[in-house]
């Protein structure tokens, strides 16, 4: 076993800590309070191939392993989770879903752009009436010969404005349950394609946000993904990687937020010396430190299973699990070390605890990783 990076993981690691310093720092606030993020900076990041970083360079992307795209991850969310939100989805529920499913016409047509970041996806799952229980789904996507009529709304879609291209999983055979489930690509444009009301948020705040909804939606038989039937596999399977990276976004969270309280501990004095000399605030920095430690290996292992063709099912949701509770946790710390300073948004930490809470709940609740860790323990 073998716990350093390689030159090439080093060099991913600078180069994202780079960006997040130089061009995602300076505006985070003004972009978390205006609830908009700059188009100008999602350009970027397709320019430095953040966007679609494991995909196969014959089809526009960076061809890294998953282990590049945490540890990228894990910077840019160390500044701005609202600009790694847009990332995950883009490269491991929309680029990822397609690389691997999708048939060569789909990849041609739909994966270039993307991980490119010419044009960013989404991926609509999520439903009023189907969150945790995503088999209940009550969009419907009915057979009329050399096409699908789509029908249903969906809900709380991460890039729901600024997407371009959907990935939309609804039933086509209702009475067959989840075998009756299929995946759609849609294309924003299409006409009985509606983008609804903005969502407000606690955290996340620049990215958007969106209700969408579909009536009498015209999609190309061609535009469906896999067999049919395949929409439930495909979305899980799709979900079991994309929680590798909402993992790396809340120990990034926790870096961020460690880093600043660090810092900010050996400046700030409290009774005549820096408050990193009282035992009290020591604790909280050696657990915080520990923990994000742990949450560390934990990712970067379920990542290292991906790459190496091995099952990570049960490592993901082990990672996405433990990983936003140590954010959660630690970036309420940070704001308890900060004192009324943390509580005030210049000092960053507050936004950090926002942001923490949407990773114990977006890409399967905590409670749906234990279910899923159960029921891997006990095949
Ligand atoms: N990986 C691969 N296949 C899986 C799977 C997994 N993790 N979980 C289930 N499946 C398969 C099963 O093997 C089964 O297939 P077979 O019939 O061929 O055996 C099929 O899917 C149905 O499985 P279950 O009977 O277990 O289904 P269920 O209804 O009991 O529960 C669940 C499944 C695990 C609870 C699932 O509904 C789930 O993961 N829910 C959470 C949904 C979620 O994560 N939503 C996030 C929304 S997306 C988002 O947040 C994106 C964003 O914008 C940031």
């Amino acid at each position: 076993m073998d716990f350093d990076l390689s030159e090439e993981h080093v060099a991913v690691q600078e180069a994202s800590r780079d960006f997040a310093q130089n061009d995602l720092l300076p505006g985070v606030i003004t972009r978390d309070n205006e609830q908009k993020f700059d188009p100008a900076l999602i350009k970027k990041m397709g320019e430095l191939g953040f966007l679609g970083m494991m995909v196969k360079p014959e089809y526009g992307g960076g061809g890294m392993d998953t282990l590049s795209y945490v540890i990228a991850m894990e910077e840019i969310s160390k500044v701005d989770a609202s600009a790694s939100v847009i990332m995950s989805v883009n490269n491991s529920l929309v680029c990822w879903g397609l690389q691997i499913y999708g048939n060569e016409d789909q990849k041609q047509k739909y994966l270039v752009p993307l991980a490119t970041g010419s044009v960013i996806g989404a991926f609509c799952l999520s439903e009023p009436e189907a969150g945790s229980d995503a088999t209940s789904q009550h969009t419907t996507a009915i057979d009329a010969g050399d096409h699908y009529l789509l029908n249903g709304t969906k809900n709380w879609i991460t890039n729901g404005n600024s997407s371009s291209i959907c990935l939309v999983i609804a039933h086509t055979h209702p009475e067959k349950g989840h075998k009756g489930i299929n995946a759609f690509i849609v294309e924003k444009g299409t006409e009985g394609f509606v983008v609804g009301k903005k969502e407000d948020k606690m955290g996340i705040r620049a990215s958007d946000t969106h209700t969408l909804m579909f009536t009498d939606v015209k999609v190309s038989r061609e535009n469906r993904i896999g067999d049919d039937g395949f929409g439930f596999k495909f979305a899980m399977s799709t979900l079991n990687g994309g929680r590798i990276g909402i993992a790396a976004q809340a120990l990034g969270i926790a870096s961020g937020a460690f880093e600043l309280s660090l810092k900010y501990a050996q400046e700030r004095k409290t009774f005549g010396k820096p408050i990193s000399e009282h035992q009290a605030i020591q604790f909280k920095l050696s657990e915080m430190a520990t923990r994000i430690e742990a949450a560390r290996l934990l990712v970067y292992k379920a990542a290292r299973l991906k790459d190496q063709g091995k099952d990570y099912i049960k490592a993901a949701a082990m990672a996405k699990l433990y990983a936003s509770d140590v954010a959660m946790w630690v970036t309420t710390e940070a704001v308890q070390i900060h004192g009324g300073y943390g509580y005030v948004k210049e000092y960053h930490v507050e936004r950090h605890m926002r942001d923490a809470k949407i990773t114990q709940i977006y890409e399967g609740t905590s409670e749906i990783q234990k279910l899923v860790i159960a029921r891997e323990l006990l095949k």
